[in-house]
């Protein structure tokens, strides 16, 4: 596959995964005012297709590339097509994510994998893909959501280890990417009000309210200005970091 890089003043091109989610969506479309070229990525076209119609128009250019992160094959499908339709890839945000809480007594080993092979092999797949076209960038950069329960939180082991590997996995990658001007970062959100968080009982949403410092629950549109901030060409002194983008409550001790 062949790409090259963009002159300064070319649309930044960016394949993002879990676009149809509540926090992908946020990213998408605030990608797309910035002016990027989107390739949006998740399980379905279908789940894609009202993503698809806000940001055509606004976003430079857009395609739907689904693919089932647990699939090398079809991630490599989807990454090769963002890479052949752009003439080239900038950015890559490892949005797609699952949440199957249970208290460490009651998960099944299964259950553990699944949550694993999604946000951790998933993550894996889709840059060992993108690689050697952020390379070839100049100014790649891998943007991949972790989560401020990494430090620990109750009832989601699988998920805390699968988000913590993502922090760890990213600081080796951006040593091996760093020569390329490929940058790799993690933002870790506190509690974000999307359909995934949304699945929590209302006391649970209440306690969690609660414990934010700034007094509100984070909305998808604070992930995303961190995702552009990071996404920049400018950014490229900045790597193998995690931003916890939680309104303060990382400093404010955990909710129990
Ligand atoms: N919402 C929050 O409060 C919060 C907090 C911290 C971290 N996060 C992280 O942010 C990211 C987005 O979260 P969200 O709240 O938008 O969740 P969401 O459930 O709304 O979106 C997640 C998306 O990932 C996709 N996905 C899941 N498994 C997939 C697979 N095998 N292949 C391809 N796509 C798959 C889903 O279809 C979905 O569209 C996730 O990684 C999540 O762990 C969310």
């Amino acid at each position: 596959m062949t790409s090259s890089p963009t002159p300064s003043s070319a649309p930044r091109r960016a394949l993002l995964t879990g676009a149809a989610g509540g926090i992908g969506w946020g990213i998408a479309t605030h990608l797309a005012e910035l002016g990027y070229a989107l390739a949006l990525s998740d399980r379905s076209s279908e789940s894609l297709a009202p993503l698809l119609t806000e940001v055509t128009g606004t976003a430079a250019d857009v395609t739907c590339l689904p693919a089932d992160l647990t699939d090398p094959q079809s991630v490599t499908a989807a990454v090769d097509a963002a890479v052949a339709r752009f003439q080239g890839l900038d950015v890559v945000v490892n949005c797609a994510g699952v949440l199957k809480d249970a208290r460490v007594e009651t998960m099944t080993a299964a259950t553990f994998q699944q949550v694993l092979q999604v946000n951790l092999i998933g993550m894996l797949n889709v840059t060992a893909a993108a690689m050697p076209a952020l390379r070839r960038s100049g100014t790649g950069r891998v943007i991949s959501l972790t989560s401020r329960a990494w430090l620990g939180n109750y009832g989601s082991s699988n998920y805390a280890t699968s988000k913590g590997a993502i922090a760890g996995v990213s600081r080796s990658l951006a040593l091996s990417l760093a020569a390329d001007g490929v940058t790799v970062n993690c933002i870790a959100p506190g509690f974000v009000e999307t359909p995934m968080s949304n699945s929590l009982p209302a006391n649970i949403l209440e306690r969690v309210r609660r414990s934010i410092p700034v007094g509100r629950v984070g909305r998808p549109e604070d992930i995303a200005r961190t995702v552009a901030f990071l996404a920049a060409r400018e950014a490229g002194y900045l790597t193998g970091q995690t931003i916890t983008v939680c309104g303060g409550r990382s400093i404010a001790g955990s909710m129990r």
